[in-house]
């Protein structure tokens, strides 16, 4: 896992080049790691209408999800002050892998190192639906 993290680490601080933040000027970049080692990145997209901005981290989990990779073992996160992930992207890569790990890192130092379950307990996910429920 530790050459997997600074590639991961480096692959996050690279993507957040690409943030598109105009209106906050907080860039944001992901990578994500899946067990096959495939890697896949995001940075947070503004837009003028500012509810459809979306997240770096759901940009990275989305394009992996729309490959057909679910199985994340860890994200790396970049901001400038080592920013922890909202609550929507906690949610959402909750649904794939509770358990999976969370770098947070700004340019220089990893500023926080979690399990996702940690940054979101008694979350709710697939698991929580009745039975009955259309999934
Ligand atoms: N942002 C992310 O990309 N990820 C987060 O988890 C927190 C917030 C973005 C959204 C917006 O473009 C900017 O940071 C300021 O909120």
């Amino acid at each position: 896992m530790d050459v997997d993290r600074e590639q991961l680490i480096l692959a996050a601080r690279a993507a957040r080049s690409n943030a598109y933040t105009p209106y906050s000027n907080y860039r944001v970049g992901a990578a994500v790691i899946t067990a096959d080692g495939t890697l896949f990145t995001g940075c947070n997209v503004e837009n003028a209408s500012y509810p459809a901005s979306i997240c770096a981290e759901r940009v990275a989990i989305t394009k992996a999800v729309s490959e057909g990779h679910r199985d994340f073992v860890a994200i790396a996160i970049a901001t400038e002050n080592g920013g922890a992930p909202c609550g929507i992207c906690r949610q959402v890569m909750f649904e794939f892998v509770p358990e999976m790990r969370v770098f947070l890192v700004d340019e220089v130092n990893v500023t926080g190192d979690f399990i996702l379950r940690e940054l979101l307990p008694h979350g709710f996910g697939p698991d929580s639906l009745p039975d009955t429920a259309q999934r």
